[in-house]
């Protein structure tokens, strides 16, 4: 899988824990971007060659067939000649790709002769994000005179309002919609197009990532623009839990950690801390509580303001413990913690990139994971912190309050600012100092079943709802 962030878990993990629930048989197919080094992917080989009518005119589009979980899902990564054989998923440098809209609308395309190709005739196509939202509206124009037998559903999930893939209107021909679609009723966006708002209008069905954010996105700011369209889809949208992949995030297993624990034997939790603090230059000794942070550098995640509290507070010489912080993204930001981490060098262990393995070793060792995003659809990580005993520290928004139960599993700021941050580190030392309480949340937390297994139960009920309900699409000719 290509992973920039929680979008990559979830794809892989829900298709897996649905083709595994033991009394469900379903058959699921994953469809994704060939990127670049798909062709060297273990497991990975090239199974079709077809050539597909697109808006850029026939174009060759090559499948590379791997398989997914214990259930063998079929993943079929498409490439529409080379479009995706970049060093970048979206962009380079910080920068956005110029043909995006062109590269992704080619790719849906392609997507969308998958079942042709392979033989198979889906009930119901589950798109998520702006990247495959286009796929929504045109599915019935590419695909349902020609092979699709019966009537199919669609389903459409957002992980983030705030990215829409949001193109001017010069560059609709990509789209291959019929003009209709370039309207109010359609795609059109505030004189732009939305391929998210595709998606939204014209899906049986739309979903997002948590109950809280569905609430919060049917208003503004939250909706990004689009709480109006949402609203209209109000009793067809739901907010659905997403859960972990608690194979590859189980501390008694877990290849990245060389000291292994669980709930029933939380002790070596503490041993593996000491070979971490070690590891990451922190002097022996004092008995001092570890704050961890694993995320994208982005204004969303509230590292900017994480970053200026820390400054503040580290003005009295005093981080409040020992921080070891993971991430990557914006320049500026990244900018700003390597900044802190100079001033502070004894009390902040950085580390700027994408590192899978230390992600592992943070969220489990550290006692603290802290989450202060401004808005959070879901959030994965504050529920592989739990997994581990690592208490999260997090600004209750979205997916974040409705994981994480506060003085119970974790810790809720009062308020996203520097005094709520401050607050809730120092409340967080105050419980690591003590040390009783502490323990019984942890025990708590580690308790917690935030696995796909129960969650993907809830996608299956709602699968079977819609199969009762009568399609909902109408597709504008
Ligand atoms: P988002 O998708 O908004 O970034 P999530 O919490 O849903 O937030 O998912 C983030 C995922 O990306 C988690 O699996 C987390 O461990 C991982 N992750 C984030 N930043 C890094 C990083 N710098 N290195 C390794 N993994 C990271
Ligand atoms: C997005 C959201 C995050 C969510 C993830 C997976 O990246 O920012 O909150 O957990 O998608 O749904």
């Amino acid at each position: 899988m290509v992973k920039t962030g929680g979008l990559a878990d979830v794809s892989a993990a829900l298709p897996a824990a649905l083709s595994e629930l033991p009394d469900e048989e379903i058959d699921i197919r994953v469809g994704t971007v060939a990127y670049r080094g798909v062709d060297n992917l273990p497991g990975f080989s090239l199974t079709k060659t077809f050539v597909a009518q697109t808006p850029a005119g026939a174009l060759t589009i090559r499948i590379f067939e791997g398989r997914l979980g214990k259930g063998n899902v079929p993943v079929y990564a498409v490439d529409p000649e080379g479009f995706f054989d970049r060093h970048g998923l979206y962009g380079e440098d910080g920068g956005e790709y110029s043909d995006n809209l062109e590269r992704f609308s080619l790719w849906n395309h392609a997507l969308l002769h998958l079942p042709g190709v392979v033989g198979y005739s889906p009930d119901i196509i589950h798109a998520n994000d702006w990247q495959t939202a286009l796929s929504i509206p045109l599915f019935p124009h590419v695909i349902r005179p020609k092979i699709q037998a019966k009537p199919h559903r669609s389903v459409i999930s957002i992980h983030n309002m705030a990215f829409q893939g949001v193109y001017p209107l010069s560059q609709w021909h990509w789209t291959g919609l019929p003009p209709a679609y370039n309207s109010f009723d359609g795609l059109e966006f505030h004189g732009r197009l939305s391929l998210l708002k595709g998606g939204v209008q014209f899906a049986d069905l739309v979903t997002t990532v948590s109950p809280g954010y569905r609430e919060e996105v049917l208003s503004e700011p939250g909706g990004c623009g689009l709480s109006g369209a949402l609203r209209h889809r109000q009793d067809r949208f739901v907010g659905l839990l997403n859960g972990i992949d608690d194979r590859e995030w189980d501390p008694a297993s877990d290849p990245f950690l060389p000291v292994h624990f669980s709930g029933s034997d939380p002790t070596p939790k503490d041993l593996l801390k000491e070979r971490m603090r070690k590891e990451w230059g922190f002097s022996p000794g004092e008995r001092r509580p570890m704050f961890g942070v694993v995320s994208r550098m982005a204004h969303q995640k509230g590292l900017d303001l994480l970053a200026e509290t820390l400054l503040t507070m580290g003005e009295k010489g005093d981080l409040g413990g020992e921080w070891i912080v993971l991430g990557s993204g914006d320049p500026n930001l990244e900018g700003l913690w390597r900044t802190i981490q100079a001033l502070f060098p004894d009390q902040i262990h950085l580390r700027i990139g994408f590192d899978e393995p230390l992600a592992h070793r943070i969220i489990g060792a550290a006692d603290f994971l802290v989450v202060p995003s401004v808005y959070e659809p879901c959030g994965l990580t504050q529920m592989y912190a739990m997994r581990y005993g690592t208490l999260p520290v997090v600004n209750p928004t979205g997916g974040l309050r409705d994981t994480v139960a506060d003085g119970k599993t974790g810790i809720w700021m009062e308020e996203l600012s520097e005094n709520g941050i401050r607050k809730a580190i120092f409340k967080a030392r105050t419980l690591f100092l003590e040390g009783h309480e502490i323990k019984e949340m942890r025990t708590r937390a580690m308790a917690v079943d935030s696995s796909w297994k129960n969650r993907a139960r809830e996608y299956i009920r709602v699968y079977r709802r819609l199969m009762e309900t009568p399609p909902w699409h109408n597709p504008l000719e």
